[in-house]
């Protein structure tokens, strides 16, 4: 059944080769998944060797996993492998028909990316995003083809949930939309067809929940007794784990967005942002004990 709001599958270009801008955690998971669902070649590309060896290392490290599990063969475990390289430059994308940007969370930097890979690549290539909170539209202004400009927008652990936000941007056309519904059932995934709006669905709900755990926690309650309190939420994981694999800089930035959108509902809090800028990647540390240096952040330290 074609999901609301999908365009004609017959309108669906075929994608025989996968680019991914950025080699983070997040570029990593994609590139992984595009291999093994779509069977086609995936060059991931980033701006240094180190970073881009680390997103290639962790989807190989996946296959890897894979195979001791006895999810693929050695054989398949191989060619998986194969379909997933690096580059440095954007030149690798030439042929390609499908790009992912998964780069930091900033639209002049996205903006940047698309002109990049919009100089290189074909006029029927889709430039996907898979950005968080931000216009699908806005990033796509200032391209020759913004109607080739598709949101999607997956979810951490990416291998395992199972929904993918696919967003129209103003000019998006039914082409691009229609081959980013194809290329969402080939991944496997449940694809819901989102307005381009702040957030879009799943991380305004999400972003309400943290942000109102944040306010109570802002406002004295100790980090376990509100983990306590939100239990019989019935949450696949407690708030602040969840926050952990997000990454509190990726929830901060959603968080920014949502207040500047909907400045009421979205309280900002001081103690999350000297959270990020102490660098820290969690409320827990990874044994799942409460790292001191953040209590004593939350505690006004
Ligand atoms: N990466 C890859 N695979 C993972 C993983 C990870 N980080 N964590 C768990 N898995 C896999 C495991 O390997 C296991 O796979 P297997 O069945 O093939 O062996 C499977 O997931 C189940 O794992 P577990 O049995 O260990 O754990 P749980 O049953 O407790 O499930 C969970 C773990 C799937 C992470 C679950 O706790 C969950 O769904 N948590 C909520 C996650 C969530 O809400 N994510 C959305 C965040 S919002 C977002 O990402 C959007 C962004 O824009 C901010």
């Amino acid at each position: 059944k074609r999901p609301a709001g999908a365009p004609d599958k017959a309108l669906a270009r075929p994608v025989t080769k996968v680019g991914v801008v950025g080699a983070g955690l997040m570029a990593g998971q994609l590139a992984l998944l595009f291999a093994r669902r779509l069977e086609v070649p995936v060059v991931l590309t980033d701006l240094d060797r180190e970073r881009l060896d680390k997103g290639v290392g962790y989807a190989h490290g996946e296959i890897d996993k894979l195979a001791a599990k006895g999810r693929v063969s050695a054989d398949q475990a191989n060619r998986l492998k194969g379909l997933i390289t690096g580059s440095l430059t954007k030149d690798a994308f030439a042929d390609a028909d499908f790009v992912i940007e998964a780069v930091f969370e900033e639209m002049s930097v996205k903006q940047q990316v698309f002109a990049e890979v919009e100089a290189v690549v074909s006029a029927e290539c889709v430039l996907a995003t898979n950005t968080s909170s931000l216009s699908v539209t806005e990033m796509a202004a200032g391209l020759a083809h913004p109607e080739r400009v598709v949101g999607f927008h997956f979810f951490n652990p990416v291998a395992v949930l199972p929904l993918l936000e696919i967003v129209r941007g103003a000019q998006t056309d039914d082409a691009a939309l229609a081959t980013a519904f194809a290329v969402g059932r080939r991944l496997k995934k449940s694809c819901v067809l989102v307005k381009d709006a702040p957030a879009f669905v799943v991380n305004r709900i999400l972003l309400r929940l943290l942000a109102e755990i944040v306010a109570a926690v802002d406002e004295g309650t100790p980090i376990e007794t509100a983990e306590r309190a939100a239990a019989p939420l019935g949450l696949p994981m407690p708030p602040f784990v969840l926050m952990g694999l997000v990454g509190p800089a990726i929830a901060l930035h959603v968080n920014e967005t949502l207040h500047a959108a909907f400045p009421d509902r979205f309280p900002l809090s001081d103690n999350l942002a000297k959270m990020v800028a102490a660098g820290k990647t969690g409320v827990y540390r990874p044994d799942l004990t409460l790292d001191p240096e953040v209590v004593e952040i939350f505690s006004g330290g």
